[in-house]
């Protein structure tokens, strides 16, 4: 097999574009904007994609085991661990961040405000919740690991003048 498998490519991409909308429009509108009724719609947005992202990465762990892998790439032992470390830090950091958000809504009441019409007030800051920090500081987490599995992707291609890209398309 040259290439990975059409669901795993799918997921892949899926999830990749989701998580980039997450983390730029959580970083540079959501934590930007005063917690006003406005802010709402923007939060149920980010609530609900958040929650399709992570249950696609509990789906994408099930769909990588099962499915046949592409014949492995030529590199030193210890690129090929930092590679695999990459990866299931990748999906362990994305689950986190999706629980953390989750818990987050849940000690702030945004569920039930968002979705049940609850009259409760909203709290000023969630960096008032030690979770709100942790949800935060997992997101830079993210976006560290994100940019460098695509300078391995990159380094990978230009060192041995091949492109990987096509492993993970149709
Ligand atoms: C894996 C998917 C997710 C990503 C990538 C993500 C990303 C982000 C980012 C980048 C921020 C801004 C952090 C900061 O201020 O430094 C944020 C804030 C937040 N997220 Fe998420 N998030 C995800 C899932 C969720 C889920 C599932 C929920 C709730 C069900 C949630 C609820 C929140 C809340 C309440 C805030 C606070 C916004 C504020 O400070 O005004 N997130 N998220």
């Amino acid at each position: 097999m040259t290439r990975y498998s059409s669901r795993t490519v799918i997921l892949h991409w899926l999830s990749g574009g989701l998580l980039l909308f997450l983390l730029m429009t959580g970083t540079f509108v959501l934590s930007n904007m005063p917690n006003t009724v406005e802010k709402l719609g923007s939060f149920k947005i980010h609530m609900i994609l958040g929650l399709i992202a992570t249950l696609l990465s509990l789906v994408s762990i099930g769909v990588i085991l099962k499915s046949p892998k592409p014949e492995a790439l030529e590199m030193a032992p210890w690129r090929s661990k930092l590679m695999k470390s990459n990866h299931i830090a990748i999906y362990t950091v994305v689950i986190a961040i999706g629980v953390s958000g989750f818990i987050l809504a849940q000690s702030a009441s945004l569920g039930q405000i968002i979705f049940f019409g609850a009259d409760t007030a909203l709290y000023r800051s969630f960096k008032d919740f030690g979770v709100g920090v942790v949800h935060g500081f997992l997101t830079k987490v993210l976006l560290f690991l994100v940019v460098t599995h695509v300078l391995g992707v990159i380094s990978y291609s230009i060192a041995h003048k091949r492109n990987i890209m096509n492993r993970m398309w149709f």
